[in-house]
């Protein structure tokens, strides 16, 4: 078990690792029938403690479309937690039922509890307001996808930059590639934690803090949207303040280049006005498809069942 992998946060793969298994869920994107009996006999265990469609439902769907099957829970509710049952324990039992198991949580650190006494790997699908790693390798694929390459663009990041943790795992991630400016805009209550600036001003990252999207809107090559995060903040009248300072519509997609594409991670409330859904620069829907392409692809490679099926395509093909 001492190669046990496990996904708990975008750094714990490589640069190089990442590319291995975009290129995976390109094939597979290209391929998908060559996929659908890769794992045959093998069983995911979801283990949701907080709400989820898009992550819980793409897991599943990821596993079905591998040939393989799935088990779990999307409720703590309805699970042994609600008896008093411990992540740690929690997992032991998994461990005896599962081959791989993707787990959110909405304390920090639980999904790493639960890797650290686990027998199968365990995929972080979200701690609090911590790290979401595979909506991040969804947001890396789809960048990839649109732009290219993953590095030499201006990225605007846009709303609840406090609390968002797809924001937080993006950042972290994007640091790792050449030439990246960021820039955050968000009212001054939902800035992006300090530690994330400290970091950047250590590596001499370029970045700017704004208010108004509307006079950064030309700057952008992708523009990153996210809700405010209703569930985490501590009162109500904060929230209702909040929520509706950004929405981004046809008037304001009018400043944006030409070749900005935008992202959110979804799900979305009010941020974006349904009328940018046709806007062929919108990529927030085809960006759900590459997260079931990237969690296949990681499936495959936590279980170690990457093979050169892949790496002869893709010979073939380049
Ligand atoms: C995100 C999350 O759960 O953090 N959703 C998702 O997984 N796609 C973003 C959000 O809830 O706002």
């Amino acid at each position: 078990m001492s190669d046990l992998r496990h996904l708990m946060s975008p750094m714990d793969f490589t640069v190089e690792e990442l590319e291995r298994m975009f290129d995976v869920a390109v094939d597979i994107e290209n391929n998908m029938e060559a996929y659908s009996h890769k794992c045959d006999g093998k069983i995911m265990a979801t283990c949701f403690y907080e709400p989820s469609t898009r992550t819980r439902l793409s897991f599943e769907t990821a596993m079905l479309r591998l040939g393989g099957k799935v088990i779990g829970f999307a409720d703590a509710n309805s699970s042994s937690a609600a008896k008093g049952e411990s992540v740690s324990d929690t997992i032991r039992v998994i461990s005896c039922f599962a081959d791989i198991c993707a787990m959110r949580h909405p304390k920090e650190g639980a999904p790493m509890v639960a890797a650290s006494k686990s027998l199968i790997p365990v995929i972080n699908a979200g701690d609090g307001g911590h790290q979401h790693p595979t909506q991040t390798l969804t947001d890396l694929l789809t960048i990839r996808s649109l732009q290219g390459s993953l590095s030499n663009f201006t990225i605007g990041l846009c709303g609840d930059l406090k609390f968002g943790r797809t924001v937080h795992s993006l950042i972290n991630a994007l640091v790792r590639y050449e030439n990246i400016k960021f820039i955050f805009i968000s009212p001054p209550e939902l800035r992006v934690p300090d530690y994330i600036t400290e970091m950047l001003q250590i590596r001499g990252i370029e970045y700017k803090e704004v208010i108004k999207l509307e006079d950064v809107m030309p700057e952008l090559d992708l523009l990153y949207m996210t809700r405010v995060q209703k569930e985490r903040f501590f009162n109500e009248e904060d929230y209702i303040r909040l929520r509706n300072f950004y929405i981004l519509d046809k008037a304001k997609m009018e400043k944006a280049k030409p070749t900005m594409h935008v992202l959110h991670p979804l799900p979305r409330v009010n941020e974006i006005s349904v009328d940018v859904d046709d806007d062929e620069r919108a990529a927030y829907f085809k960006q759900v498809q590459y997260g079931l392409y990237v969690r296949m692809a990681l499936i495959l490679t936590l279980l170690d069942m990457t093979d050169d099926h892949v790496n002869e395509g893709l010979l073939k093909k380049y």
